[in-house]
């Protein structure tokens, strides 16, 4: 076509395209291109915004590396990951969530009951579950990996005053699917500002704060792994998380819980004397 013209140019570019080696893609480009034409013409982007446009995404890939994933950081505060997530997720167990990008592979084995707070202030926390399926039938063998903040707000790759696997753990559920840990009562956190993302995020008048919460990866032969975090009731950012994570069934309450009454079968047991918080929530995994 010698004829391009604004009107036309998006139906120029669906008609370049012929006999796919891969339809899929064809479907995905021809779609995104459809919106990325009508957003263009819809804002009237001017030649200065679409320097700024191509800047922005080149810095995003300059400071992305192993370790810090700035473009899933933007897909995270624009909602498309948590709506890719929501639009494969199935009713039936707990609703995933997303993964951040803090999770490191490898954690240690945390025994049932064991403890992950260590020599960590902050208030003491028991969270412990069940691993079912949704008629309620416990699943043995199942693994947790647990991941959160340290009281600082700040992951261990992120802190080089923590070990590498500090507030990372991996449980295996017993014959009575229990999981069953002690750490600190998470805390609210803004995800990284210091990045492209950061000004963006400015940029629009949003702030970056997650709610305070705790991630699992549950996995059981015979199950779909499950990706989530779970939500505290009462956290003033539950209801405008940064990177859209909060689903109803992932918020949970904690129980507060006189000094004195801290469990049986914990790490911690005869160490803990004063007041603590627990959370009972079960994670429940549909069969594949
Ligand atoms: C997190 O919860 O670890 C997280 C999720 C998305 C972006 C940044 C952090
Ligand atoms: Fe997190």
């Amino acid at each position: 076509m010698r004829n391009v013209t604004k009107d036309n140019i998006t139906d120029v570019f669906l008609s370049y395209m012929g006999e796919s080696t891969n339809p899929r893609l064809a479907e995905v480009m021809g779609s995104l291109v459809k919106h990325l034409h009508a957003f263009a013409a819809e804002v009237n982007l001017t030649h200065a915004e679409w320097e700024q446009g191509i800047d922005f995404l080149e810095r995003t890939g300059d400071i992305s590396d192993a370790e810090r994933h700035e473009f899933v950081l933007l897909s995270d505060v624009l909602g498309l990951s948590s709506l890719v997530d929501m639009l494969h997720n199935t009713s039936e167990g707990t609703s995933s969530s997303v993964l951040g990008p803090f999770h490191i592979t490898g954690a240690p084995a945390l025994p049932i009951g064991g403890d992950m707070k260590g020599a960590f202030d902050g208030t003491v926390m028991v969270a412990e579950g069940i691993v079912r399926d949704p008629d309620g039938t416990p699943i043995k063998g199942a693994t947790v990996d647990i991941w959160q903040t340290a009281p600082n707000g700040l992951y261990s790759s992120q802190d080089p005053d923590q070990d590498t696997y500090s507030f990372h753990g991996l449980q295996t559920t017993g014959p009575d699917g229990r999981y069953a840990f002690t750490s600190v009562k998470p805390v609210e956190y803004p995800v990284p500002t210091d990045g492209p993302v950061g000004e963006l995020l400015n940029g629009m008048g949003r702030h970056a704060w997650r709610p305070s919460h705790l991630h699992y990866i549950v996995k059981a032969e015979g199950y779909k792994s499950l990706v989530t975090e779970i939500f505290a009731e009462g956290d003033q950012y539950l209801d405008q998380d940064t990177v859209f994570g909060v689903r109803e069934d992932l918020v949970m309450t904690y129980q507060d819980m006189p000094a004195g009454s801290f469990p049986e079968g914990f790490a911690l047991s005869d160490q803990v004397k004063d007041a603590y918080v627990r959370v009972d929530f079960d994670l429940v995994l549909v069969k594949v």
